[in-house]
């Protein structure tokens, strides 16, 4: 079966990107990682990169907006990844890729939206966190939200602690609902999403995309 290509993006570590360069290795995998993209010249991600011998396309300084957006004009790619790209991206490629953009984000979303996401749950009385996987709009960590992933929030539970733990599900949630998209399970209409042409009334979890 043809294999889609995506693009994956992102700013630093890469654990996200290193799930998803892994999950596409496999045998049933229906995605390749066409290629990936940085901002950051330094980011550890462009190891894994280059140790996954998955093409990476490091932007230059101060250019990376029109950079990046031509190069990905330029390849034949089906779906963009954000994963973990730390930049505000304009209407115009909002708009070039509708629908065929999506995040990951450190909270259960709509909770929590920007930054410092694991430290202000912890100031709150939430008993739960988790991962959001949500299409990308304009405006920041608010468009559909197609699955999500929940972790307790344990008693005397530190900053890190939490966010190692909604870190691994990010890592197992983030490929799961690329392989379900470019699989077709999964689709977008009028700010609504649908899961087998069905609307889903609450995000997919990660046991439902495995099903
Ligand atoms: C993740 O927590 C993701 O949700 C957020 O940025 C972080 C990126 O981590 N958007 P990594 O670079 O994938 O390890």
């Amino acid at each position: 079966m043809k294999r889609h290509q995506i693009a994956v993006l992102f700013s630093g570590r890469g654990s996200n990107l290193d799930a998803i360069i892994k999950r596409s290795k496999n045998e049933d995998s229906l995605y390749d990682v066409k290629i990936a993209m940085t901002d950051n010249p330094e980011a550890n991600g462009i190891q894994i990169c280059y140790h996954s011998g998955v093409p990476c396309f490091i932007a230059p300084k101060n250019q990376w907006k029109w950079s990046m957006f031509d190069a990905l004009n330029d390849l034949k790619i089906d779906l963009v990844v954000l994963a973990g790209f730390m930049r505000i991206l304009p209407e115009i490629f909002c708009e070039r890729w509708k629908n065929k953009c999506i995040n990951i984000h450190p909270s259960l979303l709509p909770k929590y939206r920007g930054l410092d996401t694991h430290k202000r749950v912890l100031e709150s009385s939430n008993t739960e966190h988790g991962c959001s996987v949500h299409y990308v709009i304009t405006k920041l960590d608010a468009g559909p939200i197609i699955a999500q992933s929940k972790v307790q929030i344990l008693e005397n539970e530190s900053e890190e602690s939490l966010a190692k733990r909604v870190l691994e599900q990010e890592n197992r949630l983030f490929p799961e609902v690329i392989q379900s998209l470019v699989g077709h399970k999964i689709h977008t209409s009028d700010n609504n999403v649908y899961y087998y042409g069905k609307k889903i009334d609450e995000p997919l979890s990660l046991s439902i995309l495995q099903d």
